[in-house]
C-alpha cells in the first residue's frame, strides 16, 4: 500500500509556493498538505488555508499572525509566528517533505532545522545554499537528510546524473563539466546604458514569471552566479567545472558533460511546475502531465553562446566569489539582497546593484582579522550581518 506524502510549504504565497500548491492539487491522492508558511500576506494565505486545510500555519510577521487569528475565529489551523514558527514547521515530525520556497537568507534557519530533523527538502530557496552550501550539505549527510533541487537548472542536472553519483557525492569523478544555461534576461540584446532602467522594465523577464528578487537577479545575471555556487555545493564540484552558457530560448535547462564525451541535457518548456513536480514525486517520475512537452520539430533553433562578463559584471563578481569560497559567497548574497531590495523599493539605480555588491566585497578584501576560509556557520551568519550593514551604508550614499 502506498503511503500518503505529507507536505509542508514554507513560502506558500510566493511564485514557487503557489506553483507547488497547483502541483499538489493536480497530484491528488497520495499527497496531502500538512502546513503552510509565509511572511505577511494573510490575504493569499487565507485563501490557501480555506482550500487546502493545513493542520499548521506559520507567519513570520507577528502582527499579520494576529490579524489571521482574528479573521479565522473558529476551526482554524494551529498558528505559529516568527522564525521559530518557521523552524517548527520545517522539523515537524508529521511532515515528510518540506518545500522551501522562502526568498533570501531568512531560509537558512528553517533549512537547517529541516536537515537536522533528517527531512527531505525540495529546495527552491537558493540563497542559503549560496551562503553556506558546504556546511548545509555536511549537515544533510550527518542527519540522513536529502536536498532535492527545485530550481530549474540544478533540477535539470539532478535529473541527468546517475542517482548513485548524487548519493555518494562522487559526481565530480564522472563529470567533466556542467553546462549551466541562462536566458540572458531582458537586457541581453540591449547595447545602450542600463543606468536609467526602471523597476518595471527590469521586472519584465522574457521567459519566466517569478518573484521580484529572482527576476532582478536574472536581469543582472547575479542569479546565474548564485546557481553556479549552488550547483558546486549541491553536487560537490569545483567552480572550474561549471560553464555558463547563454541560451535565450530557455528550453534546455542545463546539461552534464561526462568524462567520456557524452552530454545529457534536460529540456522542457520554461514552467516551474515541472521541476517542482519532479521533486515532490521523487524518486518516482509522475505520469501526470502538468506541462506540455517541447515540440522539437517546431523549434527553429536553439542558440548557445558564452556570456559577456563585461556586460554582466554581477555574474563576474559571483563566479569570482564562488571560486574564492569561504565567507565570500555569504557576503555576495547578503550585499545583493540589500542592493536588489533598494532597487525595488528605494530608488537605487539598476547599475548600482553591481556597484554596491562590488564595493562591499572590496571592503571585505581590505578588512583585517577575518577568517576568510573554512568558516563556521556562526562566521557565515556574522558575515551576512556585516555585509548587509556595509551594503546599506553604500546604498545610503547612492540614493
Ligand atoms: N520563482 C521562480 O520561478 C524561482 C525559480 C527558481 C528558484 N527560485 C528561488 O525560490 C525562492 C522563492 O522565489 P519566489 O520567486 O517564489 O519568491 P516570491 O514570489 O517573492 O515569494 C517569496 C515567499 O517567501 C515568503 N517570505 C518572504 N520573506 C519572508 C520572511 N521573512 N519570513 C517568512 N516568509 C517570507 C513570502 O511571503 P509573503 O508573500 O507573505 O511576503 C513568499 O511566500 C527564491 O530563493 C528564488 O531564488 C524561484
Amino acid at each position: 500500500m502506498r503511503l500518503t506524502k505529507r507536505i509542508a510549504i514554507l513560502g506558500s504565497t510566493g511564485s514557487i509556493g503557489q506553483n507547488a500548491l497547483k502541483v499538489l492539487a493536480a497530484l491528488g491522492d497520495g499527497y496531502r498538505l500538512q502546513s503552510l508558511a509565509a511572511g505577511k500576506d494573510i490575504r493569499a494565505l487565507l485563501k490557501q488555508i480555506r482550500r487546502f486545510r493545513p493542520k499548521r500555519v506559520a507567519l513570520f510577521d507577528p502582527g499579520a499572525a494576529k490579524k489571521l487569528c482574528a479573521r479565522m475565529p473558529r476551526a482554524r489551523p494551529q498558528i505559529l509566528t516568527g522564525l521559530d514558527g518557521l523552524c517548527e514547521l520545517a522539523r515537524d515530525p508529521e511532515a515528510d517533505l518540506i518545500v522551501l520556497s522562502l526568498v533570501g537568507a531568512v531560509g537558512l534557519a528553517p533549512l537547517l532545522a529541516a536537515l537536522r530533523a533528517g527531512k527531505t527538502v525540495a529546495l527552491a530557496n537558493k540563497e542559503p545554499m549560496v551562503m553556506a552550501g558546504e556546511l548545509l550539505m555536511e549537515e544533510a549527510h550527518r542527519h540522513g537528510a536529502q536536498i532535492l533541487p527545485v530550481d530549474s537548472e540544478p533540477s535539470a542536472i539532478f535529473q541527468c546524473l546517475p542517482p548513485h553519483c548524487v548519493a555518494r557525492g562522487s559526481a565530480s569523478q564522472t563529470i567533466e563539466k556542467i553546462l549551466l544555461t541562462a536566458s540572458g534576461g531582458p537586457f541581453l540584446r540591449s547595447n545602450g546604458s542600463l543606468k536609467h532602467i526602471s523597476v518595471k522594465q527590469a521586472l519584465r523577464h522574457p521567459n519566466w514569471k517569478m518573484g521580484p528578487k529572482i527576476t532582478i537577479d536574472s536581469a543582472t545575471l547575479m542569479n546565474k552566479g548564485f546557481e553556479a555556487i549552488e550547483i558546486k555545493n549541491l553536487f560537490r564540484l569545483r567552480m572550474e567545472q561549471i560553464e555558463v552558457l547563454i541560451h535565450p530560448q530557455s528550453i534546455l535547462h542545463s546539461a552534464v558533460e561526462f568524462r567520456d564525451g557524452s552530454i545529457l541535457a534536460q529540456m522542457s518548456r520554461p514552467d516551474m511546475r515541472l521541476p517542482i513536480q519532479y521533486a515532490l514525486t521523487f524518486p518516482e517520475r509522475a505520469t501526470l502531465r502538468t506541462v506540455a512537452p517541447v515540440n522539437l520539430a517546431s523549434l527553429r533553433n536553439l542558440e548557445f553562446d558564452r556570456p559577456d562578463l563585461g556586460q554582466f559584471p554581477c555574474l563576474k563578481l559571483a563566479l569570482a566569489a564562488g571560486r574564492r569560497g569561504g565567507v565570500y559567497p555569504a557576503a555576495l548574497s547578503a550585499a545583493d539582497e540589500v542592493a536588489v531590495s533598494s532597487f525595488l523599493n528605494a530608488g537605487l539605480r539598476f547599475t548600482d546593484i553591481h556597484r554596491v555588491v562590488a564595493e562591499t566585497l572590496s571592503d571585505l578584501e581590505r578588512m583585517k582579522g577575518v577568517a576568510r576560509s573554512h568558516p563556521s556557520l556562526e562566521d557565515l551568519v556574522e558575515m551576512d550581518q556585516w555585509a548587509r550593514q556595509k551594503a546599506e551604508e553604500k546604498v545610503r550614499k547612492l540614493v
